[in-house]
């Protein structure tokens, strides 16, 4: 199977300091951009995930943490609700879009992510749109409760179906040295010297440099890998051909 793995940041899609509001014009531009790439054949099979954005990340932030039950629970329970939205507008957009909740398929062992395919595969076979998200998961070993996020998930994703290509779309044009997007970004040399972008309102799973850090070990498995903002133009570039904005990632 020829797949392309999509993480579309949560503040791309909403806002991290509004909670729980879902920016409508800007998932459906992206979910327009998407359906085009598949209709012009240069994606065959997707997987998308998405931030938690001002759902989930706000949550988190109101609790302290995600180690209660209560805490955990009400993550999950905004996250359904942000998914649930999220697959909305993409299958008005005309995707065969298919919400899997993360919780369900993924748990950590130690804080390591591990995930059942299963479900996944079949859907890809099948003909469907998985769309999964950054949420909280069980540790099944330590008998706690963590966040698994959306960039671990899509690089784990992505390795474990050898994904051909895996995009990352952020708020940011790539990933930055000097205020300038670097054009390729070698995880085993340049993890130096990037500039860290702030992160905005309520996060708290980190910025650019935990996205890339979550990449090692993973990338060996994946075609190309690029980091891109969120103009249509450039999301559907780097799904068919290059990027005219953003930075590929390789080892
Ligand atoms: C966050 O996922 C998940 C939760 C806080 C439950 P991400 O860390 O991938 O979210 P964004 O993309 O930064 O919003």
């Amino acid at each position: 199977m020829r797949i392309h793995v999509v993480k579309i940041g949560g503040s791309v899609i909403s806002d991290k300091s509004k909670p729980f509001s879902i920016d409508y014009a800007k998932l459906e531009a992206i979910a327009e951009a998407i359906g085009e790439c598949i209709d012009r054949g240069c994606i065959d099979k997707l997987v998308l995930v998405h931030g938690g954005g001002g759902f989930g990340h706000y949550v988190v932030q109101e609790f302290g943490s995600v180690e209660s039950s209560e805490a955990f629970l009400r993550v999950v329970e905004v996250m359904r609700e942000m998914n649930s939205k999220v697959v909305e507008v993409l299958r008005l957009a005309g995707l065969k879009a298919f919400g899997i909740d993360t919780h369900a398929i993924a748990y950590m062992r130690r804080g390591k992510l591990f995930l059942d395919t299963a479900t996944i595969s079949a859907a890809l076979r099948m003909g469907l749109i998985p769309v999964l998200y950054g949420d909280a998961v069980l540790d099944v070993v330590d008998e706690v409760f963590r966040i698994a996020s959306g960039d671990e998930l899509a690089w784990e994703l992505a390795y474990a179906f050898r994904a051909e290509r895996l995009v990352f779309v952020t708020r940011v044009p790539g990933v930055l040295r000097r205020g300038e997007v670097v054009r390729k970004f070698s995880l085993s040399r340049d993890l130096q010297s990037m500039d860290e972008v702030a992160v905005r309102g309520h996060d708290v799973t980190g910025g650019m440099r935990t996205k890339l850090v979550k990449g090692i070990g993973r990338i060996a498995g994946v075609g190309s890998v690029y980091i891109v903002g969120h103009n249509p133009r450039v999301i559907k570039q780097a799904l068919c051909s290059e990027p005219e904005i953003g930075t590929q990632v390789v080892e």
